[in-house]
C-alpha cells in the first residue's frame, strides 16, 4: 500500500493499493473515531460493493446507513444533491458524523458537495472505484454539480478526511471507463512531464497502473498544496477540460467526461501549435499518445457551437477566458484570451493535424 499525503490547509491521507475496500472501516475508523457515516454510492457500484463496504464500516464500530442514487451524469444535479441531504438529515447524521462516497467521480463530486454543505460541513471520506476518480477526482477537494447552463456550474471547496483507493475495483470498471480515466491521466502526464507521459507514449500505462494512479495524486497534491482555492497555477489542472466541458454540454452530456476532456486536449493542443504557443513535435507527441491509447483527437461539433457551450464554463471571467495551454511535455502555461477569439481557436484545432 502506498501512502501519500496532501498538504492542504486540512491535510489527509490518500493510499493507493489492492484490496483495501473489503477492510475500509477499520483504516476509516482510525481516522473518523466512532461516529454515523452516510455511505453514498450509485447503482452500478452499489451492486459490486456495498455490502463488503457496509460491512467492514459496521465491523469496524461505526454505523453506516446507505443512500443509492442511479448511476450516470444525468444525475449530477439538484434534485440528487437534495435527496441526499434529505437522507442525511432522516438518517439523524448530526456535526461529528461523516459522509463516505463510494464510486467514480459523479459520487465524489455528489457526497462531497453533500459533506460540505451538510450542517455547514461534516467530515468525509473518499473511496474512488474509477480510475478517474483515482488519479483526479477524488483529490483536490473540488465538488459540484451541474447546471442546465453547464457542467460543474454549483459547487464548492470542501477536502475528505482520507482517500482510500483499492486498485481492484478497477478489475470491474467497463472498458470505455476505464479509457476515461486513461484520458484524465494523460492529462495529468502532459502537465506532470516525461516521467508519467512515456507511459502513454509507449502505450504501457496499462500494465503501471498503480505507479499512475501515484504519480498523478502526487502530481496534483503539489499543485493543491500551492493553490488549494484555484488562484492560479491549479487553472492548469483544466487542460483540455474548456472545450472538453463544451462538448459534454453539447452532447447533452452523452460524451463521457474522459472521452470529452481527451478531444478537448487534442484541439487545444493543435490549437496551440497553430497559433505558435506550442511547437509541432510537442503536438504531435500528445496527438499520438492519445491515438496510441485509443483516446479522441476530435468531435462533429462546430466551432460556433462549442465556443457558445465553453462561454458558459466557469473559466470565463467578463470578457476573456483563460486556456491551459500545453506548450511543452512537463510545461504548460496559462493564457487569457478574448472570448471573440475562442471560435477561432476551436476552428483551428478542429483542422487535421497533417496541415501542422
Ligand atoms: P462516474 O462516476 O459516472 O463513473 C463511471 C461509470 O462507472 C458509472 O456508470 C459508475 O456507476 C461506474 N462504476 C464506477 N466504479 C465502478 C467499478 N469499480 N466497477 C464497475 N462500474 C463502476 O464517472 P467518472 O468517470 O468516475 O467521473 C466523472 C465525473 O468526475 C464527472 O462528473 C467530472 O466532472 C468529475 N470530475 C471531478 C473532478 C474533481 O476534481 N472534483 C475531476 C475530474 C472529474
Ligand atoms: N480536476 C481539476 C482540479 O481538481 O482542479
Amino acid at each position: 500500500m502506498k501512502t501519500l499525503h496532501v498538504n492542504a490547509e486540512k491535510g489527509y491521507n490518500v493510499q493507493i493499493g489492492q484490496g483495501s475496500l473489503p477492510n475500509c472501516g477499520e483504516v476509516i475508523a482510525r481516522i473518523l473515531g466512532p461516529c454515523s457515516v452516510g455511505v453514498i454510492t450509485d447503482s452500478n457500484v452499489a451492486r459490486f460493493y456495498l455490502e463488503g463496504c457496509v460491512r467492514s464500516l459496521t465491523d469496524a464500530g461505526l454505523r453506516p446507513r446507505a443512500f443509492t442514487f442511479p448511476a450516470g451524469e444525468d444525475s449530477k444535479n439538484f434534485s440528487t444533491l437534495s435527496d441526499i441531504l434529505e437522507f442525511l438529515a432522516s438518517s439523524g447524521l448530526t456535526r461529528v458524523d461523516a459522509v463516505v462516497a463510494l464510486g467514480g467521480g459523479v459520487v465524489g463530486d455528489m457526497a462531497g458537495f453533500a459533506a460540505g454543505c451538510y450542517m455547514r460541513g461534516v467530515r468525509f471520506v473518499q473511496l474512488p472505484t474509477t480510475l478517474l476518480a483515482a488519479v483526479d477526482s477524488s483529490v483536490g477537494g473540488k465538488t459540484a454539480v451541474d447546471l442546465k447552463a453547464g457542467k460543474n456550474l454549483a459547487g464548492l471547496f470542501h477536502q475528505p478526511s482520507l482517500v482510500l483507493c483499492d486498485t481492484d475495483c478497477l478489475n470491474t470498471l467497463p472498458e470505455r471507463e476505464y479509457q476515461c480515466g486513461l484520458a484524465e491521466a494523460l492529462k495529468t502526464s502532459v502537465l506532470a512531464g516525461e516521467g508519467l507521459f512515456h507511459y502513454f507514449e509507449e502505450g504501457t500505462a496499462r500494465m503501471h497502473i498503480e505507479e499512475i494512479i501515484g504519480q498523478c495524486v502526487g502530481y496534483k497534491a503539489g499543485v493543491v498544496e500551492r493553490d488549494e482555492r484555484e488562484q492560479g497555477e491549479r487553472k492548469l489542472l483544466n487542460l483540455g477540460h474548456t472545450v472538453g466541458h463544451a462538448i459534454e454540454l453539447c452532447s447533452g452530456y452523452t460524451t463521457l467526461h474522459g472521452f470529452a476532456v481527451a478531444s478537448g486536449l487534442s484541439i487545444i493542443t493543435k490549437a496551440s501549435a497553430r497559433w505558435g504557443w506550442c511547437s509541432s513535435a510537442t503536438a504531435c507527441r500528445i496527438e499520438a499518445a492519445l491515438k496510441k491509447n485509443d483516446l479522441p483527437t476530435a468531435t462533429n461539433f462546430s466551432p460556433t457551437a462549442l465556443a457558445k457551450a465553453a462561454l458558459s464554463d466557469k473559466k470565463r471571467t467578463g470578457s476573456t477566458v483563460t486556456l491551459a495551454i500545453p506548450s511543452e511535455i512537463g510545461a504548460c502555461s496559462l493564457r487569457t484570451v478574448d472570448i471573440h477569439e475562442l471560435e477561432g481557436l476551436i476552428a483551428a484545432g478542429l483542422s487535421p493535424m497533417e496541415d501542422l
